[in-house]
């Protein structure tokens, strides 16, 4: 383990050895998770989507949320994503300890580290598609406007849009819209990509190519892949599995064609 400087070491080594254990291996991970949960209240509604989660993801991971309708995994990608924050827990997201993070800083940290490709999509309407990629890499990277270009058009040409690529996201098929949230949330090349059912209206085909193009980017660039999915395509590709059952996230488990 390597400590910065020579009083954090000291402090290292005066924690419990059980402690030292369990810090050694949050220093390595990329999203480390302990006792996180979330409560939605509507009123005098309230509903825990997520349940004293334990989890720990290493960097350059492929790894899937798994579980039935409802059973949390978008609202553990949200938090993950600094989209929301835990009700209670301790939650560590790239060295951060996210859950407290005010709105501001939380967006600042999200277009820092993060690329998110939502279940809904959230493309912007009054966007092409091209300008939609463009969006993160002129508004939040600030680009010059060549290396904008460019980069969109390879990420256009990667998930096969380059055809729609001046069309309005309501001129969009479900599958097309799906496939511009995925160019626009690799397009920066984020540390962190969190992707919520990202193959959920493509067919088969289409699947494979862009868990291709995800698995590729893993490998150049050591990026880290966290999904939710029902499909099997996904579960097939990923790394490592969480089962989510009704807000509480079962134990890590390799993917059988990982074994
Ligand atoms: N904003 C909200 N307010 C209240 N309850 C919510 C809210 N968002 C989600 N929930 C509830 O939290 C639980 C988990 O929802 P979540 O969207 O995380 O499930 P999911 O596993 O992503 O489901 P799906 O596979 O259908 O996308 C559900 O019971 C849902 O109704
Ligand atoms: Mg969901």
């Amino acid at each position: 383990m390597r400590c910065a400087d020579g009083s954090k070491a000291t402090r290292f080594w005066n924690l419990k050895v059980t402690d030292r254990l369990t810090h050694g291996r949050r220093m390595m991970s990329l999203v480390s998770a302990q006792s996180v949960n979330k409560v939605y209240r509507n009123g005098e509604v309230e509903v825990a989507a997520v349940k004293s989660a334990d989890f720990e993801i290493e960097p350059g991971s492929f790894v899937s949320f798994v579980g039935p309708s409802g059973s949390g995994k978008s609202t553990l990608l949200n938090l993950i994503g600094c989209l929301d924050r835990p009700t209670s827990g301790d939650l560590r997201v790239v060295d951060t300890d996210v859950a407290a993070l005010d709105r501001k800083t939380a967006a600042a940290f999200r277009a820092q580290h993060i690329g998110f490709i939502f279940q809904d999509f959230n493309l912007i309407p009054v966007l092409t598609a091209a300008e939609n990629v463009e969006y993160p890499l002129l508004m939040v990277q600030n680009w010059p406007v060549a290396r904008r270009r460019k980069r969109v058009g390879e990420m256009l040409e990667a998930v096969d849009i380059m055809a729609q690529a001046d069309k309005y996201p309501d001129q969009l098929s479900g599958g097309q819209k799906q496939r511009v949230a995925v160019a626009r949330a690799l397009a920066t090349r984020a540390k962190l990509i969190l992707a919520d059912e990202p193959t959920a209206n493509l067919d088969h085909t289409t699947a494979y190519r862009i868990i291709d193009l995800m698995k590729r980017m893993r490998d150049e660039f050591g990026s880290t892949f966290i999904f939710s999915t029902h499909d099997p395509k996904i579960m097939e590709a990923a790394e490592m599995i969480f089962t989510l059952e009704d807000g509480k996230v079962g134990p890590a488990e390799r993917s059988e064609s990982h074994g």
